[in-house]
């Protein structure tokens, strides 16, 4: 990776006005969740219609659970790496102002951020799908998947499925931000699912510059991106971290 382009970036996010971070899977694989596309994506071993589409799940939650169980049990055990630690540094030195993800991991949240936009929802909250009541893990029986709510509906982890609506608050303010951010970050997201792929190309329409953090590059690369460092997260953020706290 050529220090140019780690010197550009720390420049860059010293001098930005309102900076907000998309991440998504890529940010987490190395703390040993993996990816949905790819090789070793979760898409590659379970059909994403199948098992990720609100409808397959009300048409049968058995299947769908045991998956989401296997995944959970990957979630549970993970802990931020040095990508979401930076993130979080950056925000407590008063330079990101918002990050955006597409994960369910509370990853960026264990690493210390405080201004976190849940995109696509949180796998550690439950919900009912019927009546909304909301769960702990603590309150929801795992042993005989479907669990059920108290009104026989199905309990399901708090995260959206394709075909449900993005939570309003989240859109919002995500949308908000992309509107009003001058830098923004792109960590470990292919950026092919919209809306949220719809943020760094509203922000360049806005005059934002977008900087990418990913090894491949994506659909953004070629006509939406200013800067790719090609690289995985964990390499890449630390060392700008490090460059922008001897200039301070
Ligand atoms: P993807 O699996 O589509 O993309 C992961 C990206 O991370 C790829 O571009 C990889 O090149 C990159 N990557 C891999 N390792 C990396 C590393 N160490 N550092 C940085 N980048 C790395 O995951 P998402 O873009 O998050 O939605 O997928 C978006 C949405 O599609 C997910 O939120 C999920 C999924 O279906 C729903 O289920 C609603």
């Amino acid at each position: 990776m050529p220090q140019s382009k780690m010197n550009t970036l720390a420049e860059w996010l010293k001098t930005s006005r309102c900076v907000m971070a998309l991440t998504g899977a890529g940010i987490s694989a190395e703390s040993g969740i993996p990816t949905f596309r790819g090789v070793q994506g979760l898409w590659e071993k379970y059909d994403i219609m199948e098992f990720a589409h609100i409808d397959s799940f009300r048409a049968d939650p058995v299947k769908v659970w045991r998956m989401l169980l296997e995944l959970d049990q990957t979630i549970l055990k993970a802990r931020p790496n040095a990508a979401h630690k930076a993130l979080a540094e950056l925000e407590t030195l008063g330079i990101l102002g918002l990050v955006v993800t597409q994960n369910v991991d509370n990853l960026h949240q264990d690493a210390g951020s405080r201004h976190v936009v849940e995109f696509h929802g949180n796998a550690k909250r439950f919900r009912c799908l019927d009546c909304g009541t909301p769960y702990e893990r603590a309150q929801v029986n795992f042993s005989e998947p479907p669990p059920r709510c108290f009104c026989t509906g199905l309990i399901k982890p708090d995260v959206v499925f394709f075909g449900e609506a993005i939570p309003w608050a989240a859109h919002a303010r995500a949308f908000d931000m992309a509107r009003q951010a001058d830098l923004v970050l792109v960590v470990g997201t292919s950026a092919v699912v919209a809306p949220a792929s719809d943020l760094p190309i509203l922000a360049k329409h806005n005059g934002a510059r977008v900087v990418e953090i990913n090894p491949e590059a994506t659909v953004l690369t070629e006509d939406v991106t200013d800067l790719i460092l090609q690289g995985p997260a964990s390499q890449m953020l630390p060392p700008v971290l490090d460059l922008i706290r001897r200039r301070a």
